[in-house]
């Protein structure tokens, strides 16, 4: 018997290792994949420098989540620190930072396709989103940036617990570069207006949370206190029911709060509150017509 019992204890020691092991092989694969090069064929923009253009681009720079990340002034922010070993902040992107000897090619490559200066993917950084924008919008975008006034210091941060980095060596995570299907053209420019359309185009900053076909679920990569990201679809357990009309969606993001007062919590309202009545009206319209997708599938 007792023998038994020991043999079982060096089963169990010998399972705890190898389990250790398992980890330390994810670790060690995830981070190797930190370090490898994404090569992009991309083609260049020609940043904006109109005022009408500029002004398009604070617009989107605002409305599109780049100011919950980098800062209302491009400086750089801190928008992650659970006090577990996650801590993440985004670069400054200003002209005192490492952007100001971008190429055209760079800003293409590092916002549409989620790969870096240096030719590694960004981890954090959710180009999943952005990856449609049109030429113009991108144009402008990056021709606004330019224009912020030059901050100093404020590099990038991301710390990241164990389990995350053997997640991602796992593939269980995968970074924007993954995801992407670097392939597709640029989206051809559509006429601002509310209809679905236009508002598909709009909804291109909610996949990264909310996964391609908006059925949400658990947000891969995100720290343990997020809640899932709510279904959008029509589908079993979906969000859109609470909004009967485009008005008491539209006030959600603009307040922050379900219809009932309660308060929604991960969404990036600073920006979100920031999309004009064509933009937010456009989105609720579009995702009347999504197909209904159970909860969770992405
Ligand atoms: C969820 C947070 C988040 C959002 C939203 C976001 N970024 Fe980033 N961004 C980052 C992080 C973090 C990095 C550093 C690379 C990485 O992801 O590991 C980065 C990198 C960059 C870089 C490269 C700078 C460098 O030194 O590496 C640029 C340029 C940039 N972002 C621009 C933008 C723009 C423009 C937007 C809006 C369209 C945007 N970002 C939205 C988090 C974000
Ligand atoms: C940074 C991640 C993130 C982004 C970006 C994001 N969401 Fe969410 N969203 C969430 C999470 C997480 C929840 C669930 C919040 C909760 O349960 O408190 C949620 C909940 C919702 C809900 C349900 C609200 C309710 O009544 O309970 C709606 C509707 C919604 N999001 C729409 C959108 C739309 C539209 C966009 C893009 C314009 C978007 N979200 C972008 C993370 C995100």
């Amino acid at each position: 018997m007792q023998r038994w019992l020991k043999r079982g204890g060096i089963g169990v020691a010998v399972l705890l290792a190898l389990g250790a092991a398992a980890v330390a092989l994810a670790v060690w694969q995830g981070d190797r994949k930190r370090e490898r090069q994404v090569t992009v064929a991309v083609h260049g923009i020609t940043p904006a420098t109109d005022a009408k253009g500029v002004a398009r681009g604070h617009y989107l720079y605002r409305s599109r989540g780049c100011v919950d990340c980098h800062g209302v002034d491009g400086a750089g922010r801190e928008f992650i620190n659970d006090g577990n070993g996650m801590r993440i902040r985004g670069p400054n992107i200003t002209p005192g930072s490492p952007t100001a000897k971008y190429s055209e090619l760079q800003w293409v490559r590092i916002v549409r396709h989620g790969v870096k200066a240096d030719g590694r993917a960004a981890f954090i950084m959710p180009s999943e989103d952005y990856n449609r924008l049109t030429d113009q919008d991108l144009a402008a975008l990056v021709g606004y940036v330019r224009t912020l006034a030059p901050r100093s210091g404020g590099a990038t941060v991301v710390e990241l617990p164990l389990h995350i980095r053997a997640l991602y060596g796992a593939g269980m995570i995968r970074d924007a570069a993954e995801k992407i299907d670097h392939s597709l053209a640029p989206a051809l420019p559509i006429t601002a207006a509310v209809n679905a359309e236009h508002g598909a185009y709009v909804a291109n900053m909610c996949i990264g949370c909310h996964g391609p076909g908006l059925s949400g679920g658990t947000i891969p990569g995100g720290p343990p206190d997020w809640p899932p990201a709510a279904n959008l679809t029509p589908g079993k357990g979906g969000s859109m029911t609470r909004y009967t009309d485009s008005n008491a969606f539209v006030s959600m993001l603009r307040s922050g709060k379900r219809p009932d007062g309660s308060n929604i919590k991960v969404m990036p309202f600073e920006s979100l509150r920031e999309l004009d009545d064509t933009d937010a009206h456009a989105l609720y319209a579009y995702l009347k017509t999504v197909p209904a997708r159970p909860e969770g599938q992405r």
